[in-house]
């Protein structure tokens, strides 16, 4: 058929158009979050023999920087709060490297008691730790209190990967060098301090501006950790990784998760939204770099003003050793 009956056929409806239109627009959204990816295929970095501990991982971000991770060597302690999901991906990423030295460990990130038995349990299988992602994370959750008086969402953003750092500490000064990374959110800029918020008080949140506040926390101790570990040979940086389609939203109204399901055909997916993680606990460059805020396209940016201040770190970690009885001895 010659090509100028082919165009005037009634294929060639507003329908198509619009679908050739939006596929299009994929086709470059795609190509430039290409672009902004770092080059993970050229990182030489090799794990064997290192330990690394992800929280969360077995959903969204945190399974494929285990998978990443487990791929080039490390033995990757998979930090879940579920048990069967935990084995699900287990089995996935054994499947897909079969060499993957994994471990499974039960930990639910809003429970103290919970992060104390698994820290205590993690030491003993690994006396040493190379690498701790902070990345499990809930978001959409009105208020609503821990039975240890917590507030669920600040308890597992924020609170969680505070206490489970500082019980990991020892491990990770063992190992001679090691990154802690945290993940955290472009929405920190949206939070604000008010450290009442921990226990379920303090300032007013609309609508899921708990997870900006929880988020903008995790970004302020950041620097607080970094400047209390100089010297040590842990680093500690926050990064933010875009906005990635994953289970993150499921908690948000239908509303949300629709929109957010129409617009998963232009956003990032797991394994992009991954990228600026693993460039944290991969990149060579990064040694010795400390204290950051990371973009989604790995380059290094003031966060929230708030989390620069160093007097305001400091408040959150005594209200927050207070609150995870840091202070007193087991
Ligand atoms: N997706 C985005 O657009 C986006 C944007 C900015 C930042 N982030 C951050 O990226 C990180 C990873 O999120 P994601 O997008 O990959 O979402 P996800 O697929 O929902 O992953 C979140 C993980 O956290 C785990 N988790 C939640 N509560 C927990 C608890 N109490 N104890 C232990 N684990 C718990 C979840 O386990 P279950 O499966 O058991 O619930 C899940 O494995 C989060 O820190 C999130 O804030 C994501």
């Amino acid at each position: 058929m010659p090509l100028w009956s082919l165009l005037s056929t009634q294929v060639w409806g507003p329908g198509s158009v619009l679908l050739i239109l939006v596929f299009l627009l994929r086709l470059s959204v795609q190509l430039w979050h290409k672009t902004q990816l770092w080059d993970l295929q050229h990182c030489p970095t090799d794990l064997t023999g290192k330990t690394a501990v992800v929280t969360g991982a077995n959903s969204g971000i945190g399974k494929v920087v285990s998978q990443e991770l487990a791929r080039r060597g490390a033995r990757v302690v998979l930090a879940c709060r579920s048990r069967e999901r935990g084995q699900r991906a287990l089995a996935e990423i054994q499947a897909a490297s079969k060499d993957a030295s994994l471990l499974l460990g039960e930990v639910d990130l809003s429970s103290m008691a919970s992060i104390r038995s698994f820290a205590r349990w993690l030491l003993q299988e690994c006396p040493e730790i190379h690498l701790l992602v902070n990345n499990a994370a809930v978001c959409g959750i009105p208020r609503t209190l821990t039975p240890e008086g917590l507030d669920l969402t600040f308890a597992t953003n924020y609170v969680g990967p505070f206490l489970l750092t500082n019980l990991l500490q020892g491990a990770l000064q063992r190992a001679g060098s090691a990154r802690v990374i945290n993940v955290s959110s472009s929405w920190q800029t949206q939070g604000y301090f008010d450290e009442e918020h921990l226990t379920g008080a303090g300032g007013p949140l609309t609508f899921n501006q708990n997870y900006f506040c929880s988020k903008l926390l995790l970004t302020s101790i950041t620097g607080e950790f970094a400047r209390r570990l100089q010297g040590t040979g842990v680093t500690v940086n926050s990064v933010e990784p875009g906005v990635v389609y994953t289970e993150i939203m499921r908690m948000l109204p239908l509303y949300y998760r629709f929109s957010f399901w129409i617009s998963s055909f232009f956003i990032k997916d797991p394994t992009q939204g991954a990228n600026p993680v693993l460039y944290l606990s991969l990149a060579k460059e990064l040694d010795g770099i400390s204290g950051k805020y990371f973009s989604r396209s790995c380059v290094i940016i003031p966060p929230a003003k708030a989390a620069q201040d160093p007097q305001v770190a400091q408040r959150l970690w005594n209200a927050s050793v207070k609150l995870t009885n840091l202070d007193k001895v087991d």
